[in-house]
């Protein structure tokens, strides 16, 4: 079963220490949607740069469309035992944020039209070319809201599981995934039927280095 014994509210270092992934969940269980969307409010307070909030969240809950993402995910069963497994897709086009984030700043006298325009530019600079800059800030920003998401679930009774093993294009292709997104990593989310496998982590002294190499 769940370490989680809380049905919420967990200090925020018990449940760093209680989240592991989870690959067995208790069949049949579904979230209520206001847990569901606080949890993904919870993601979004996650930073971002320039605030573009590159992540969009694709919810797949329904029965038949989770059989269709099982063989994508290499047939990992959690798939289709857990409640929902939630898509985290990275904006390749988070530029196209600025203007709607920063107008609100404007709005409430926080920011001029001006100087609004000056960062509008320059984000749209950045992602002006043929660079990696887009896809690596999507995957970035995106994981940050990943690893937000796994925490507010854990806090509120629920386990989850991060996955990179599916068939990106294949996902993309099936579940119609516009352009603009890139995949990120598949969550499972749902009631943890059995705990999940210990693991460990290096020593502080391992993954530290103070200063400079
Ligand atoms: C980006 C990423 C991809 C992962 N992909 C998978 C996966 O496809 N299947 C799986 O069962 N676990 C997957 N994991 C879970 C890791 O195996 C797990 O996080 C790691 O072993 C540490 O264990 P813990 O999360 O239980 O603390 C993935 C984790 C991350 C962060």
């Amino acid at each position: 079963m769940s370490t989680t014994t809380h049905p919420q509210d967990l200090g925020l270092f018990q449940t760093i220490q209680e989240r592991h992934s989870v690959r067995k969940y208790e069949t049949g269980v579904k979230i209520p949607d206001e847990e569901l969307n606080e949890i993904l409010e919870a993601a979004a307070q996650a930073p971002s740069s320039w605030n573009l909030q590159h992540w969009k969240f694709l919810i797949i809950d329904d029965k038949e469309k989770k059989e269709q993402l099982l063989p994508i995910a290499y047939n990992q069963q959690q798939v289709v035992e857990s409640s929902a497994v939630i898509a985290v897709l990275g904006d390749l086009k988070a530029n196209e944020n600025a203007e709607e984030v920063y107008q609100g700043a404007v709005d409430n006298g926080f920011m001029s039209e001006d100087v609004k325009n000056t960062l509008v530019g320059q984000i749209n600079g950045a992602y002006k070319g043929d660079t990696p800059f887009p896809r690596d800030e999507a995957v970035l920003n995106a994981s940050l809201a990943s690893m937000q998401l796994m925490l507010a679930a854990k806090a509120k009774g629920y386990d989850t599981c991060p996955m990179g093993g599916f068939q990106r294009e294949r996902f993309v292709e099936e579940f119609n995934v516009p352009e603009r997104y890139v995949p990120v990593m598949l969550l499972t989310i749902g009631k943890a039927a059995k705990p999940a496998h210990q693991s460990d982590r290096f020593p502080l002294e391992k993954m530290t280095v103070r200063n400079s190499f």
